[in-house]
């Protein structure tokens, strides 16, 4: 099923909550009901996907500190939600998945305050990137500076055709301050990395695909059923596994080969210890599709 952006009920909730002066989830007026709403984001859960929404469609959902602190809470609410498999995470509006770091905070900043504010980013996005479970990026327009990095703190990315990425960073005198420079390199080479973030300039959804910086480009009109498609299998796999495999790649690549390999193999054997891996391997050879329960 696609989803709408932004979601109704979620507006409709935003719409009759009034603003926090914090950073916790808005009461939902409806208790029980799979919506919690944010200040600065959109969330709703359904059939086993958390959409996450950065709702800041008039400043191109630009990440003032408000956004980080509500996607912290809500990333950090989803970890811990056993019935959330995969989450999704977009842009409100059609214009921007998100188009940056704040502009007016960054050009307010001391340098003391500008590191502090670059790490709690850079910690907030390594909280995505270990979340235990696949985040999709569905990159609905521009994704830039902070926007492209928060995309690659994502496990996968989708794109619809006139999303742009870009690191135009050194545009403003600054640098990727959300592991922009360190992601980025990891993901497309460092060649491609360094031309993307010494030029400054944005590249096309096509482009972006070609350099591997995104999985899939889809047009505006399917990103949410083609991110739906891509959840739904993942989702259709055994869990722990799936929380292993992810496991092993994150932390696998920050080590020497061996280590990574050790590391796979004592994650094989720990599957090997699962009801699932038992459910999977049955099911296979008594040829009907698997009943799995993540245990
Ligand atoms: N921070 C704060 N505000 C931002 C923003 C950002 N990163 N990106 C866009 N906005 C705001 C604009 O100031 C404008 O607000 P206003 O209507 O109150 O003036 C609104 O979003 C719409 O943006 P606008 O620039 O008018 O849209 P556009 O279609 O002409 O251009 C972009 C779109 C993305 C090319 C342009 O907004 C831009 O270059 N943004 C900054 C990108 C950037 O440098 N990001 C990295 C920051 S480290």
């Amino acid at each position: 099923m696609t989803a709408q952006f932004p979601l109704p009920e979620a507006e409709r909730l935003l719409a009759s909550s009034p603003s926090p002066a914090h950073s916790k989830p808005l009461a939902n007026k409806n208790p029980g009901a799979p919506l919690m709403a944010y200040e600065t984001l959109l969330y709703e859960k359904r059939n086993g996907i958390g959409y996450v929404t950065v709702n800041r469609p008039d400043k191109l959902n630009a990440l003032n500190r408000q956004v980080m602190d509500d996607l912290d809470d809500c990333f950090c609410a989803i970890k811990k939600d056993d019935e959330v498999r995969v989450a999704i995470l977009t842009g409100a509006g059609e214009k921007a998945f998100v188009a940056g770091a704040d502009i007016g905070e960054l050009a307010a900043q001391t340098p003391l305050e500008g590191k502090a504010m670059a790490h709690h980013g850079q910690e907030i996005l390594d909280r995505i990137e270990d979340l235990g479970k696949p985040v999709i990026a569905a990159v609905n327009g521009y994704a830039l500076g902070g926007g492209c990095e928060l995309a690659l703190a994502c496990t996968l990315r989708i794109a619809a055709e006139n999303a742009r990425f870009g690191q135009p960073e050194v545009k403003l005198g600054i640098i990727p301050g959300h592991a922009g420079t360190q992601r980025l390199a990891r993901l497309v080479g460092k060649g491609r990395a360094l031309e993307l973030i010494l030029s400054g300039e944005a590249v096309t959804a096509q482009e972006a695909y070609r350099i591997g910086l995104v999985n899939q480009v889809v047009p505006a009109a399917e990103l949410m059923a083609s991110v739906e498609a891509l959840a739904k299998k993942i989702m259709a796999n055994a869990p722990l596994a799936i929380k292993f495999a992810l496991e092993a790649v994150n932390y696998g690549l920050e080590m020497t080969q061996q280590q990574g390999q050790l590391l796979e193999a004592t994650l094989f054997g720990l599957c090997c210890t699962t009801a699932d891996m038992k459910e999977g391997t049955r099911a296979f050879l008594e040829k009907r599709p698997p009943k799995f329960k993540g245990q």
